[in-house]
């Protein structure tokens, strides 16, 4: 469990207020630093609800690989299922066991073929593997001889023309044949992953269902039928009609971020909720004269006397030390203020502006919302030309995470 995940009073380290004076979010077990992440989980079930009803009836697999995109896997899937999800997405059986561990029993597809030594695992805790090769096939086979009873459920990854994993048209039909004639292992499924959703009127996207759903027509001319066709991320799942078949894998949209900036215009992504905050407290705050320059480097100047107010979480914690480089801004005392100056692994300083009343135990929001300000994951992924998908992922385990 990451720290700080059950409710205490202990009185706030930077402030000394009691926990009785804090937000519900602020009263944590385990909680010392005054630095955390919060994750709204009630946004979460809202944002699966809305893609549930976009995409109906095709069921929804929320993906919650990377430790739910770095927001937490296990509560992340429990508001998901709330929300209506019937099948969660992991990377790594790994990921499904911690699952299964916090007693999630709703069905959990591992997304890419697992290894030969994680199929015991994958049959063990009833995961359904993804298979694309032969090798995968055979050390399935194996371990569901030599595991408790049951047939592994299995879902066969057709590349249709990505190229990351998954088999060539003619191995898929092969081993569709196989799985589908086998006692041993259930086919449940096919699919396909889109390399360009996100992209509206890049017709390699109709290529791509094109190809998939002519394979999937050949094995229902054969008589195999799975019953779960999918290939749609977040982006085709919300914009792609075309790609819903029965079932859709959305993962950024569960966590209320668009996919991407060419489909955040549209309704059906500009009515999910960021779930994620990044938040701190000053930790220290003094005057600083002008000339006087700030952090490692002494890279800032400081223009005129300023109040520079220093903030507890730095690179260690996933705040990209290229955020200040790029313009990168917080929100405290009610405005944007600059990050001034290098970003050290604990620390970050915040030039608050001359005459500013920003004190030792004020909130920093590095993401999220503060009055009618807001910060999103993506203003930091176009400043350092990234996605929305890293700022997250990047976040480091050592926050403590607040779930509300
Ligand atoms: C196979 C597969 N399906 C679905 C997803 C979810 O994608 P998104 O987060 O863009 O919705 C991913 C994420 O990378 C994936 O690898």
């Amino acid at each position: 469990m990451a720290l700080g995940c059950a409710e205490v009073s202990r009185p706030s380290p930077a402030t000394g207020r009691s926990q009785g004076d804090l937000a519900p979010a602020r009263r944590v077990a385990g909680w010392l630093r005054p630095a955390w992440l919060e994750v709204d989980l009630a946004r979460v079930t809202a944002n699966v609800a809305h893609i549930a009803r976009v995409v109906a009836p095709a069921r929804v697999c929320a993906v919650v690989k990377a430790d739910g995109y770095g927001h937490g896997a296990v509560q992340v899937a429990r508001a998901a299922i709330e929300g209506g999800a019937s099948y969660l997405g992991v990377a790594l059986a790994e990921e499904g066991h911690e699952l299964r561990q916090a007693g999630i029993t709703t069905p959990v597809l591992v997304l890419s073929e697992p290894p030969a030594q994680a199929m015991r695992l994958v049959v063990e805790d009833g995961l359904t593997a993804s298979i694309y090769t032969e090798r995968g096939l055979a050390a399935l086979v194996d371990a569901a001889r030599s595991g408790p009873g049951g047939r592994p459920r299995v879902h066969l990854k057709l590349d249709t023309g990505m190229h990351r994993v998954g088999a060539d048209e003619g191995t898929f039909l092969d081993l569709a044949r196989r799985v589908a004639s086998s006692s041993e292992l259930h086919l449940e499924g096919v699919f396909t992953h889109l390399a360009v959703a996100d992209e509206p009127g890049n017709d390699y996207t109709p290529a791509q269902l094109e190809r998939f759903g002519r394979a999937v027509g050949r094995l229902r001319s054969e008589g195999v039928d799975p019953p779960l066709v999918h290939a749609a991320n977040s982006a085709a799942a919300l914009c792609h009609p075309g790609a819903r078949f029965s079932m859709v894998r959305p993962g950024i949209a569960v966590y209320g971020l668009a996919p991407g900036p060419l489909v955040a215009g549209r309704p059906e992504v500009g009515a999910l909720q960021p779930v994620l905050s990044l938040k701190a407290e000053v930790s220290f705050a003094k005057q600083v004269g002008a000339g006087e320059r700030v952090s490692y480097g002494l890279r800032y100047e400081v223009a005129e006397r300023s109040v520079i107010a220093t903030v507890p979480l730095g690179y260690a914690d996933g705040v990209p030390p290229r955020l200040v480089v790029v313009g990168g801004e917080v929100l405290v005392g009610g405005g944007r203020r600059p990050i001034a100056g290098t970003v050290t692994m604990d620390q970050i300083m915040v030039d608050c502006g001359p005459g500013s009343t920003v004190r030792a135990g004020d909130e920093v929001v590095l993401l999220g919302r503060q009055g009618d300000q807001e910060v999103t994951a993506w203003d930091w992924a176009s400043r350092l030309g990234t996605i929305a998908y890293e700022v997250t992922c990047g976040l480091s385990p050592r926050l403590p995470r607040v779930y509300v």
